[in-house]
C-alpha cells in the first residue's frame, strides 16, 4: 500500500501553489506539516479527488487518481472545515452519509454502531451535531470518513481548537486506526506529528523542504538552539540578529531561547531542540532568517 506522488504541480491562475512535489507515503501514520498557506489543504484535496493536479502524477495503490470512482472507494477524507446539518443527530447524520456512500441497507446499521463504538460516541448517538464538543465533532468526522472502511484516511488539521485532553484522545484513536492503513495527517503544529507519526514531510510555500523520519526532523535543530540572558533594552537588537523562539522576563534581564547558526558565544547555553525548535530552524533556514 502506498501513495505515490511524482512531480506534482498545482496552479491557481498564475499562482503555483504546489511546486514539483514528489513523495512516497507508506503504510502507517504520516504527517504533513506546514504553516498556513503552505499548500497542505490543496494537496489533500487532490488526493481526495476533489481537485485536479495541473501537472504531475499521483497514484494510490497503483491506481491513478484520475480514476475518481475507484479512488473514492479506498479513501476516507476529513476536510479542514467539516460540518453537517447542525440539527441532525449523530446517528441519523451517519445514516444519511452512509446512504450517500452507497453502503448497502443490510450492513449500514451494524457498521454505524461499530464506528460509534470505535470513536467513542456511543452515548452521544442521539445528540444533535450542534451540541457536540469540539473533540466529539472531530471524532464524528473520523467516523464519517471511515464509513466505507477505507485503506487510506486523509485528515486535514484535525486538532485545531481541541483542548489537551481531547487532543490526546484523538491521537490515541488515530494510532488505533493506523494499523493496516495509511493515515495522512496535516497540521501546522509540529508536536502533533511528533506524538503520532513515524514519518513526515514539511511543506513551505508549496515546496517539500523535508521528508523522512521524525527523528531526522528532530535532529535538524541540534547545535542550533541556545538560551542566554540579556538586558531588556538589548532585546530588540537581539531579535533582529537571531530568531527568538521564546522569552522570559526577569526584572531588567530577559532570558531568551533562540536559534543561531553562528559559532556559540561563551554566555550562550546550548539546548536540546524540541520538535518545534527544529521545525522553526528548518523553516527559517529556508527563508534565510537565521544568523
Ligand atoms: N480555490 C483556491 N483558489 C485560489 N487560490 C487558492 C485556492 N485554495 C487555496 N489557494 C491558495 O493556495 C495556497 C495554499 O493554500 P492551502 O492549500 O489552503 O494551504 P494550507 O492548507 O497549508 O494552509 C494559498 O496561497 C491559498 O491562498
Ligand atoms: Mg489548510
Amino acid at each position: 500500500m502506498e501513495i505515490s506522488i511524482e512531480h506534482l504541480n498545482k496552479n491557481y491562475g498564475k499562482q503555483n501553489v504546489l511546486k514539483d512535489i514528489s513523495l512516497h507515503i507508506p503504510i502507517g501514520m504520516y504527517g504533513m506539516l506546514g504553516e498556513n498557506g503552505a499548500g497542505k489543504t490543496t494537496l489533500m484535496r487532490i488526493l481526495a479527488t476533489l481537485s485536479e493536479p495541473t501537472t504531475g502524477m499521483v497514484e494510490i495503490n497503483g491506481i491513478d487518481i484520475k480514476r475518481k470512482k475507484e479512488i473514492r472507494k479506498i479513501i476516507g477524507y476529513l476536510p479542514q472545515e467539516f460540518s453537517i446539518y447542525p440539527n441532525m443527530t449523530v446517528y441519523s447524520a451517519l445514516d444519511y452519509l452512509g446512504i450517500l456512500t452507497e453502503l448497502p441497507n443490510n450492513i449500514r446499521k451494524r457498521r454505524i454502531n461499530e464506528l460509534l463504538k470505535q470513536v467513542n460516541l456511543e452515548h452521544e448517538k442521539n445528540k444533535r451535531f450542534k451540541n457536540l464538543s469540539g473533540g466529539m465533532k472531530r471524532r464524528f468526522g473520523i467516523a464519517q470518513a471511515l464509513l466505507n472502511d477505507p485503506k487510506i484516511l486523509i485528515i486535514d488539521e484535525p486538532t485545531a481548537g481541541l483542548d489537551p485532553e481531547e487532543r490526546l484522545r484523538f491521537y490515541n484513536l488515530l494510532s488505533e486506526l493506523a494499523v493496516e492503513r495509511i493515515i495522512l495527517l496535516s497540521t501546522h503544529i509540529a508536536s502533533d506529528i511528533e506524538a503520532t507519526c513515524s514519518k513526515a514531510a514539511v511543506l513551505s510555500s508549496g515546496t517539500v523542504v523535508f521528508e523522512g523520519q521524525i527523528e531526522k526532523l528532530l535532529q535538524l535543530g541540534n547545535g542550533k538552539v541556545y538560551t542566554t540572558t540579556i538586558l531588556q533594552n538589548e532585546l530588540n537588537q537581539f531579535k533582529q540578529k537571531y530568531r527568538v523562539i521564546s522569552i522570559y522576563q526577569n526584572g531588567i534581564n530577559v532570558s531568551c531561547r533562540f536559534l543561531s547558526n553562528a559559532a556559540p558565544k561563551k554566555e550562550w547555553v546550548s539546548c536540546q531542540p524540541t520538535i518545534e525548535d527544529s521545525y522553526m530552524y528548518l523553516l527559517s533556514s529556508f527563508k534565510q532568517e537565521v544568523e
